[in-house]
This record gives C-alpha cells, structure tokens and sequence, in this order.
C-alpha cells in the first residue's frame, strides 16, 4: 500500500479545487473573446489539465509534450529532452503551457524558448505548483496555483519513480 510511504497531505483535494476554480476564472477573464492552446507538459500535469480545462469558459484546443529532465532521482539533471512534441503548428496561436510544478525551471526555460521560436501569437504558463526556493534559472508562471516550500511532493498526479500519480491530495513524501 503506497499511503505508508507518504508524510503528510500538504494540499487536499479540496482545497485544489477551490484554487482551481480561481484559476479558471482569472484565465477565462484575460482570454476573453479568444481561443486558447493548451499545452500540457506530460505526464504530471494530465490531472490538472483536466480539472483546469473544465474551469474555463472560453475555447480550448488540447496537445501534450513530453519533456524529461529527471530520471528516477528527485534532483534535476539539468539535461532537457524533447521525447514527443506537439502533433502540429502553433503559429499565430494563444498558447498556455500547463505545467504541474516549477521546481529548478529548467524545463521550462527550456520548453518556453523553444515554443516561443515557432511564433505563437502568445505564450503563456500556468502552473499547479511553485518552488521558488529552488529556482537555478529565470521564469516566473503567469499563473500559479499555490507556492510551496522545498519539499518533494507526491499526489495528482506528480510521481516519485512513477508512483503516486493516482492520490487525490498532494502529500509530502518521507525520506
Ligand atoms: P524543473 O526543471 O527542475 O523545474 O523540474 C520540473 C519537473 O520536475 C516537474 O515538471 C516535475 O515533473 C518534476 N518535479 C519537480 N519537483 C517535483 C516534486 O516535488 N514532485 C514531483 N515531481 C517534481
Ligand atoms: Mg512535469
């Protein structure tokens, strides 16, 4: 049973919907009028995806991009590979990128100047999670959900080796 390896519930389910709600209105309210790309950063983000999505009261069009810069270790490696990009063009598009947590930024940094280069007509991000404490480069989220302390956290789809993607709350892990 993975619960035993968890410390403690650092967000519940709750109190993630309620910000996600926010969100969804703060978002709906600048894009208003305009369609919106989403971008969602496989596969930690897929839960907040889904539940943000459904926030929103303007169009959206889906992709996913999967990006690795860890391997099983919880330290980034700082190496970002693209291992699925987007199916087609966002030129001329209002793009979000949908991440679940900014943690070193590397990845976003990353992904962010890369997508920039293929001329959408904005690009924006929205993250779950912020780690500020950790930040080894320059990006700060357009939008951010809650920002946490340097702990290593679990649940809603964020995994530690690819477990734990399936609890409701967002937990700390124990050592
Ligand atoms: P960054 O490049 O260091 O900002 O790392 C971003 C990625 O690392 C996130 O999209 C997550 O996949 C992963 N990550 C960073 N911190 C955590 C955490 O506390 N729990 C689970 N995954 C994390
Ligand atoms: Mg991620």
């Amino acid at each position: 049973m993975s619960q035993k390896y968890v410390q403690k519930v650092l967000l519940s389910k709750e109190e993630i919907a309620e910000k996600i709600a926010l969100l969804g209105e703060q978002i709906s309210r600048d894009y208003a009028g305009k369609d919106i790309f989403l971008i969602c950063v496989l596969k930690g983000a897929v839960i907040f995806l889904a539940d943000l999505m459904r926030q929103l009261k303007v169009p959206v069009q889906v992709d996913f991009m999967a990006v690795s810069s860890y391997g099983a270790a919880t330290e980034s490696s700082g190496v970002v590979r693209i291992m699925k990009d987007l199916d087609g063009s966002i030129e001329g598009k209002h793009c979000l990128i949908v991440e679940d947590i900014i943690d070193s930024g590397l990845t976003l940094k990353y992904l962010k100047e890369n997508l920039q280069s293929r001329q959408p007509a904005s690009l924006k991000i929205v993250t779950l999670l912020d780690k500020p404490e950790r930040r080894r480069v320059e990006i700060t989220p357009d939008y951010c959900g809650f920002q946490i302390p340097d702990e290593f956290v679990v649940g809603y789809g964020l995994d530690f080796a690819e477990q734990y993607r399936s609890l409701a709350d967002i937990c700390v892990l124990a050592e």
